[in-house]
């Protein structure tokens, strides 16, 4: 198993919810962690320690923009591809507006152009962990964007992992997880996650620390590549 000290990741995504509790970990274990995303800010209403996480500001959307701030950072050890990219479609497909179908691709977009920039600056004997969802392979009626946009983020990423080799490359899958994500309050949050979830093995919303350790572990695996790590409490049992 690798060891997080000295080494240099960015987490892109990682001002908020999952991105930003792998960072803390990671940050905790030793490394030098760079958060990454649009506002280049750590999330001012996340409760924690943010010490020593450096921050940059980049859209993933923006292919000229990652060019220049993998060039900036240099050589990397990881990579942790989190960022939500833009919003996704929900409901069902045949009353969708195809532009937002199309729209909720920028998940993989931000994905594949944050890998097309960052491939020649990794450390070869280093890793990317790729945050996917558990609708890539457990459809349910009106998650079909999700789902869609899912499935081809971890085909994406299996692809990956063959041609960058020795770079590893992983797929941590999360299932429902309360994070600044979702932008309902109060009394309507806590009910959304307690209905969404009273069907589940674990009937409870995930944390964000708990894909952070998933994510953490795909990193420092070094005899695992092209794997999947589902952190859905059970969501991918039939
Ligand atoms: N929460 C869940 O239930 C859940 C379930 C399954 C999968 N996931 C996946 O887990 C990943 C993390 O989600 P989360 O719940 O942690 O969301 P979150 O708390 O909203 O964090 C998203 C992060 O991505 C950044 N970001 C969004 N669009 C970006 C862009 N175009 N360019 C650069 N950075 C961008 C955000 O910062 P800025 O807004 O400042 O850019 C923020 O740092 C996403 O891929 C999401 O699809 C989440």
């Amino acid at each position: 198993m690798s060891t997080f000290k000295g080494k240099k990741i960015m987490v892109i995504g990682g001002t908020s919810g999952i991105g930003l509790a792998a960072a803390r970990q990671l940050r905790d274990e030793g490394a030098n962690v760079i958060a990454v995303s649009r506002r280049g800010e750590i999330d001012k209403k996340s409760k924690g320690n943010n010490a020593k996480i450096k921050t940059d500001s980049c859209d993933v959307l923006d292919r000229d923009g990652l060019k220049a701030l993998f060039k900036k950072h240099g050589k990397l050890d990881h990579l942790v591809c989190a960022a939500t990219g833009g919003p996704r479609a929900r409901g069902p497909f045949v009353d969708m507006d195809l532009d937002d179908f199309q729209g909720s691709f920028a998940k993989l977009w931000g994905y594949s152009n944050t890998i097309h920039a960052a491939a020649k600056h990794m450390n070869k004997k280093g890793s990317i962990a790729i945050v996917s969802g558990s609708p890539a392979r457990k459809c349910t009626a009106g998650m079909m964007a999700i789902s869609t946009v899912g499935g081809a983020v971890e085909a994406f990423a299996k692809a990956m992992a063959k041609e960058l080799a020795p770079v590893r490359v992983n797929i941590v899958s999360p299932g429902l997880i309360d994070t600044p994500m979702s932008p309902l309050k109060g009394k309507e949050r806590k009910d959304f996650y307690k209905n969404a979830t009273a069907n589940n093995l674990v009937p409870r919303a995930g944390t964000s620390e708990e894909v952070g350790a998933g994510i953490v572990f795909a990193l420092s695996n070094d005899f695992m590549t092209g794997s999947t790590i589902d952190v859905d409490g059970g969501l991918q049992l039939p």
